[in-house]
C-alpha cells in the first residue's frame, strides 16, 4: 500500500510533537491530526505560537514550518480517517478510576471510541498504528472491532509505541535511540511494518529501526518505562538511607553510575517521579502479571510505585517536622508544579501530591510555575477531592514570579528543576522571609553551602 495521507487521532503530548516531526520530514505525505476536543484544536491552529497547547522546546519552530503546508489540525475526525491510508491511534490511556481493575490498569475507552470510529467511517483499506501506550495484546482487541464491520474493508494492525520524554520530545524524535514497530507476521502484515518503516527511513538510520512481533512491542514500551522507574525509586530508597547516615546520595549516585555496567543516567534522586507514563505503565504491567497469577512478579514491579508514594510523603513530612511540627497558617512557598522541567504537563506531578498532604495540615501554600497556568494547578488539586474548591481556593495562592511566591513565607519547596530557580537572587528572597527560613530542596539543584551561607536552612533530599 502506497501511503499518501495519514490521519493520528489525539493532537496531545503524543500526538502533536510526533505528527510535527513526521511531517517535517516527509514533505511529500499530508498528515492531519484530528482531536474531538475543539478548544485544543484552535490551539493548535493559533497564529500566535506562544498559544500552542503544549510547551515543548523547539515545538514552535518545527509548527511554524509545516502547519498549514503538509500538517493541519482538525476537529473534522471522520473525513480524515476516510482519506487516509495510514491511521495513528494517540489518545490518552489513563490508569482505570472506576469498576474492574479501578487504580491499575488502563482505561481503553478512548482507544476503543477510536477504533469504532474507524470501522464506521473507513471505505478502504487501512494501516492502523498504534500509538498510545496499551496493554499488551489491545492490538487483537482492536482488530477484533475493526473486523466485525463486515464492510470487506481490510485492517493491518501496527504497534509503534512512542518513546519520547516531556521536555526533550523533540531531539528524542530527531534523534531516537531506537523507533520501535510491531506487527503481524503475515505477508500483508509486513507489507504494512515495511510503509511504517519507509516513513521513519526519511530521517532514522536503518539501524535505529527494530521490527518485532506485535505483543513484544506493546511489551517493550510497558518495560522501558518500568526499567526507568525503577532505576529512580531505587536511588530514592537510598536517598533515606543516606539522610539517616551521614551519606551523601549525590555522592553516591556518581560513584556508582562511574561503573559502565550501571551507567550515570537516570540516578538523579527526587521528591519523586511523576508524568503520565511511568506509574501507569507500572500499574498496568503489574495488574497484567497479577491478572495472569504471577504474583511475585506482580510484587516486584509495585515496590517501585510504593517507594515513590513514599518519597513524596517523606518529603511533606519533612516539612512538616523541621518546621515545628505545624505548619497550619504558615506560608509555604512552592517553586515549580509541573512534573519536570521544560513542560507544562502536571500529570502525576509529585507537587500535587505534596501540596495535598501539607493542605491537609492546614498550610498555605504559594506557588509559582514558569509554565502551568493557575487554573491547571487548581483543577489538579480539586481532581483530588481532598477539600472543597472554596477551601483549596482560600488556602492556596498561584504568584506570576518567585519573589513573590516567596514573600513573607516560612519554608521553600523546589517541587520541579526549572532552570531559572538555580540563576534567582537568593539574597533577596532570603531578607522578605519568615526566619528561621528553610528550603526543601526536593531536586537537590542548589548548593547547600551558598544557600547556607545567606542564612537559609537547607534540606536536600539524599543529604543530612
Ligand atoms: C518517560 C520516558 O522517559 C519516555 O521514554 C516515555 O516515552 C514516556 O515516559 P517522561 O515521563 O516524559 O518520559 O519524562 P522522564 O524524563 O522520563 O521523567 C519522568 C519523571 O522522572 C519526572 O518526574 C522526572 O523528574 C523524574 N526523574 C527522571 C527523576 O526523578 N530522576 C531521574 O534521574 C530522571
Ligand atoms: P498523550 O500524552 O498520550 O498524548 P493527551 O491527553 O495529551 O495524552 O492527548 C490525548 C488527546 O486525545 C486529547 O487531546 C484528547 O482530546 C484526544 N482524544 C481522546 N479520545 C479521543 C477520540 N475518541 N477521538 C479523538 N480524539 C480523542
Amino acid at each position: 500500500m502506497i501511503v499518501k495521507n495519514i490521519c493520528c487521532i489525539g493532537a496531545g503530548y503524543v500526538g502533536g510533537p510526533t505528527m510535527a516531526i513526521i511531517a517535517q520530514k516527509n514533505p511529500n505525505l499530508v498528515v492531519n491530526v484530528v482531536d474531538i476536543n475543539k478548544e485544543r484544536i484552535n490551539q493548535w491552529n493559533s497564529s500566535d505560537l506562544s498559544k500552542l497547547p503544549i510547551y515543548e522546546p523547539g515545538l514552535d519552530k518545527v509548527i511554524s514550518e509545516t502547519r498549514g503546508k503538509n500538517l493541519f489540525f482538525s476537529t473534522d475526525i471522520d473525513k480524515h480517517i476516510d482519506k487516509s491510508e495510514m491511521i495513528f491511534i494517540s489518545v490518552n490511556t489513563p490508569t482505570k478510576t472506576y469498576g474492574d481493575g479501578k487504580g491499575m490498569a488502563a482505561d481503553l475507552k478512548y482507544v476503543e471510541l477510536s477504533a469504532r470510529k474507524i470501522a464506521k467511517v473507513a471505505k478502504t483499506d487501512k494501516i492502523v498504528v498504534e500509538k498510545s501506550t496499551l496493554p499488551v495484546k489491545t492490538a487483537a482487541a482492536i482488530k477484533n472491532i475493526l473486523d466485525e464491520t463486515g464492510s470487506g474493508v481490510r485492517f493491518e494492525i501496527l504497534s509503534n509505541p512512542e518513546f519520547l520524554a516531556e521536555g526533550t520530545a523533540m531531539r528524542d524524535l530527531e534523534v531516537p535511540d531506537r523507533v520501535l514497530i510491531g506487527g503481524n507476521e503475515s505477508s500483508s502484515g509486513k507489507k504494512a511494518i515495511k510503509a511504517l518503516v519507509d516513513i521513519y527511513l526519511s530521517w532514522v538510520p536503518k539501524d535505529n529501526i527494530l521490527t518485532t512481533n506485535l505483543w513484544s512491542s506493546e511489551l517493550s514500551k510497558l518495560v522501558a518505562n518500568a526499567f526507568l522507574a525503577q532505576r529512580i525509586s531505587s536511588i530514592n530508597s537510598i536517598s533515606e538511607l543516606c539522610e539517616k547516615t551521614g551519606a551523601d546520595v549525590e555522592e553516591v549516585a556518581k560513584a556508582i553510575g562511574m561503573d559502565s555496567r550501571i551507567g550515570n543516567k537516570f540516578l538523579q534522586t527526587s521528591v519523586g517521579f511523576g508524568g503520565s507514563c511511568f506509574q501507569k505503565d507500572i500499574l498496568n504491567l503489574v495488574y497484567i502479571a497479577r491478572s495472569i497469577g504471577l504474583k511475585k512478579v506482580a510484587d516486584y514491579w509495585n515496590q517501585v510505585i510504593i517507594i515513590n508514594n513514599h518519597q513524596r510523603k517523606r518529603f511533606a513530612k519533612r516539612i512538616l517536622t523541621s518546621l515545628y511540627n505545624t505548619v497550619s497558617g504558615k506560608k509555604i512557598a512552592f517553586l515549580g508544579w509541573a512534573f519536570k522541567k521544560n513542560t507544562n504537563d502536571t500529570r502525576e506531578s509529585a507537587s500535587i501530591y505534596v501540596a495535598d498532604l501539607l493542605l491537609d495540615e492546614m498550610a498555605n501554600i504559594d506557588i509559582y510555575d514558569p509554565k502551568v497556568s493557575s487554573d491547571k494547578i487548581y483543577r489538579d488539586l480539586n481532581l483530588l477531592a481532598s477539600r472543597t474548591e472554596n477551601e483549596n481556593k482560600t488556602l492556596l495562592k498561584v504568584s506570576q514570579n518567585a519573589y513573590d511566591a516567596c514573600e513573607n513565607a516560612h519554608a521553600i519547596a523546589i517541587l520541579t528543576e526549572w532552570d531559572e530557580f538555580k540563576t534567582i537572587d537568593w539574597n533577596r528572597i532570603y531578607n522578605n522571609m519568615n526566619k528561621p527560613a528553610f528550603i526543601f530542596d526536593g531536586r537537590n539543584i542548589l548548593e547547600k553551602k551558598q544557600v547556607e551561607k545567606i542564612g537559609f536552612i537547607y534540606k536536600g533530599i539524599g543529604k543530612s
